[in-house]
């Protein structure tokens, strides 16, 4: 496209805002702003603005709906008893391979938390306070110390915070793992758009507002970046899918990667992880079977869209029929992501979020700090790839084990609630090793304990360490 091309599709697009903005700049940053202009995708800018921020889609209907099929957490449950013995064993022989590698996405904003910095980087355990990432590198360096071999670790960031996310890694020496190991790469973004006008905002003189798109944009950026081929390269054929702000993920699970690759109703292509849902409200995705233009498939419904009759649904025995919640936990094989990257007609939905972005006016340059949201942000989720699955399996986990996200400054889902919960799960290991461990009245640890994953990833691990018999009320000790 040429610049008078540009000029002629920002007017019929409804953004000659930001041709009358690009006139206004000094001749050096107009030619840079341009630049960036012509980058962004004309073609489908209108379209997108025009069913996604002009207007809301509709909700979809849901007509259909099932409760997805899940392996549950006891193996002998006579609602679906399966072989985990075997399918650990399939898992550690992956994982012994190298067949298994990490794979964080970590290029939200994490606006909620508030934090001043990518939020891998937060002090998120209890006792010293490490960051999140360095929790994940422990359960890295872990695996890779018990399968006596290299385990790369896969990071996606976006534009917003790459360099602050890889300087932080260069800062702790990776923390303790080889940089060859732990492989950076930004996934895209989307221009912001104006709530109500569609137009782009701008961030500052001569720089569109942009926001990272969507955890669902890692499908994309994992072969655009070249990620696919190194996987290829070093023979990895699963990766283990996990969100930055969960510092109790199991990274490495052998029976969840077993599964995964061996459950006869796999394809191993992508497989979910679910908690039980802590009640009707509870503001997690649902995995549901739906019919859909491709078959049935299993998929995950937001709670905004699940109907609020069948969120409240119960089976005979009073739980949530609809009860599988996603704690954003994958496994996908390396062959699915590349098989939807050379499938011509792969694209996920966009799903659209209303928030406060800070910008400038773009006639006057004045600064705008919205105390409303102001702006519409296009993401993709991951979750929408399920339905590109010939089949997929969920097996359910343990809140208290694997589930203690930090998403909001205080509260539901904060540091201080992880923390608690990170301690807790602390505590139920030691006690199950024999540690006397003392408890309030609720039941909860009066102490603060911190497990770190080189000392154990599981309760067994604790079992060659050597422990103090008992704690003592109030303390802090980490392992
Ligand atoms: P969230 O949905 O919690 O979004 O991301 P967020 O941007 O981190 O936080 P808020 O909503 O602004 O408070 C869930 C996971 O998906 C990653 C996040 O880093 C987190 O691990 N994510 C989200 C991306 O990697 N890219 C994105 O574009 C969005």
């Amino acid at each position: 496209m040429t610049t008078n091309d540009l000029k002629s599709a920002l007017s019929s697009a409804g953004q000659a805002h930001l041709w009358r903005h690009a006139e206004s700049l000094p001749s050096p940053h107009r030619d840079a702003f341009v630049g960036r202009l012509l980058d962004l995708d004309w073609e489908a800018i209108p379209d997108l603005v025009a069913r996604y921020v002009t207007s809301a889609p509709p909700v979809a209907t849901h007509a259909g709906l099932q409760p997805a099929p899940y392996y549950p957490c006891d193996p002998e449950s006579p609602q679906r008893p399966y072989d985990a013995a075997r399918f650990r064993r399939a898992g550690e022989r992956l994982l012994a391979q190298g067949k298994v590698a990490a794979f964080v996405v970590a290029g939200g904003q994490g606006t909620r938390l508030g934090f001043d910095g990518p939020k891998g980087c937060f002090a998120a355990t209890p006792v010293t306070g490490k960051p999140i990432f360095q929790v994940f590198a422990e359960q890295v360096l872990a695996a890779q110390r018990r399968h006596q071999r290299a385990v790369p670790w896969y990071i996606m960031t976006s534009p917003l915070n790459h360099d602050a996310t890889v300087s932080f890694f260069r800062r702790h020496n990776s923390f303790g793992l080889s940089p060859a190991d732990v492989r950076f790469f930004q996934q895209g973004v989307m221009p912001t758009f104006e709530l109500g006008t569609g137009r782009i905002l701008l961030a500052a003189p001569g720089v569109v507002a942009t926001n990272p798109d969507g955890h669902g944009g890692s499908l994309r950026a994992l072969w655009d970046s070249g990620a696919v081929a190194c996987m290829k390269s070093r023979g990895v054929e699963h990766l283990s899918y996990f969100q930055v702000d969960n510092p109790l993920v199991n990274v490495f699970d052998p029976l969840f990667i077993g599964l995964h690759a061996e459950a006869p109703d796999s394809s191993a292509q992508m497989s979910s992880k679910m908690i039980p849902k802590a009640g009707p409200g509870e503001k997690v995705g649902v995995f549901c079977r739906a019919p859909t233009h491709r078959g049935p498939r299993t998929v995950v419904i937001e709670y905004s869209d699940l109907p609020a009759a069948l969120a409240r649904e119960t089976n005979p025995d009073g739980s949530l029929r609809f009860q599988a919640g996603s704690i954003a936990v994958h496994l996908l094989s390396v062959a699915f992501v590349e098989r939807l990257n050379t499938d011509p007609a792969f694209a996920l939905p966009y799903h659209r979020a209303e928030k406060k972005t800070p910008c400038i006016d773009p006639e006057t340059g004045s600064a705008i700090n919205p105390t409303a949201p102001n702006s519409v942000k296009l993401e993709r989720f991951v979750f929408d790839a399920l339905e590109f699955c010939g089949s997929s399996i969920v097996l359910e986990t343990r809140r208290e084990d694997e589930f203690a996200p930090i998403k909001n400054a205080a509260g539901v889902d904060s540091a201080e609630s992880s923390r608690a919960l990170q301690s807790a799960r602390a505590a139920r290991w030691l006690a199950s090793a024999g540690v006397e461990v003392p408890l309030k009245d609720d039941g909860t640890p009066d102490c603060t304990l911190e497990i770190s994953p080189l000392t154990a990833a599981s309760p067994t691990d604790l079992r060659g360490e050597r422990l103090p018999t008992r704690i003592e009320r109030g303390a802090s000790l980490a392992l």
